[in-house]
């Protein structure tokens, strides 16, 4: 095998221990389930975005990855939007965690970086671990990705895509949202990926608007 490959593979491997490796495939396991119905924006894809974006972080800054990467995982369960009872989410999402014997504190920090999350969306988390999970979630929510996420909830919402009288429109979004994201970054490697993904927006937005008016 070629050497560098080898070298890769055997980083990603010991990053985490075997029991590590086990409860994340156990964990995406159990997001694949839980999001496999969603259209809005939220679906399976987006959790795994959202997990390899706050590895990467995480390895940057020195966090604890294993955490970072559980908790990113996880981080939609229990939020009000998604969930008809987003307590009893929240509830099951323990027992889960119970069952695949991490640690007390191991669950502790997970359970709080999600309930920051999913519940709290101006809050900033306390944790560096919170802090890149949400670096990554908004990461998300802006550049290409960003764009087609909100045109794919605008549409599950029945919103219009936009409209010079009509505020509630997904364009609005972008000035309501997604273009103020890129600042609130915590993280030093989040702001460098945002500030990408802020100016295709904005060049976007341009061309939206060039072509809207034909
Ligand atoms: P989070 O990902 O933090 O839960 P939201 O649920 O607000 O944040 O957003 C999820 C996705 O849906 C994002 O891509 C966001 O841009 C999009 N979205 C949220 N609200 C609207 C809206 N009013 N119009 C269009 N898109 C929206
Ligand atoms: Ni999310």
């Amino acid at each position: 095998m070629d050497n560098n490959i080898s070298n890769l593979l055997q980083v990603e491997w010991e990053m985490f221990t075997i029991t590590e490796n086990n409860q994340l495939t156990r964990i995406k396991l159990y997001i694949e389930e839980l999001f496999r119905k969603d259209a809005s924006g939220h679906d399976f894809e987006h959790m795994k975005r959202v997990a390899k974006l706050a590895k990467e972080i995480a390895i940057d800054e020195g966090a604890d990855v294993f955490i970072t990467e559980a908790a990113a995982w996880l981080h939609d369960v229990g939020d009000y939007k998604l969930f008809d009872d987003p307590d009893r989410a929240l509830q099951e999402l323990s027992s889960f965690l119970q069952s695949l014997s991490l640690t007390d504190r191991e669950i502790n920090d997970i359970e709080n970086i999600i309930t920051k999350i999913s519940f709290s969306k101006g809050n900033i988390p306390e944790t560096l671990e919170g802090k890149i999970v949400q670096d990554a979630d908004r990461i998300d929510a802006i550049g290409a990705i960003g764009i087609a996420r909100t045109f794919a909830f605008g549409g599950a919402a029945g919103q219009l895509i936009y409209h010079e009288k009509n505020k509630n429109t997904s364009i609005q979004h972008f000035y309501d949202k997604l273009l103020t994201l890129a600042e609130l970054m915590h993280t030093e490697k989040g702001r460098e990926i945002a500030k990408e993904r802020h100016h295709f927006m904005e060049e976007f937005l341009e061309q939206f608007f060039t072509e809207w008016d034909v």
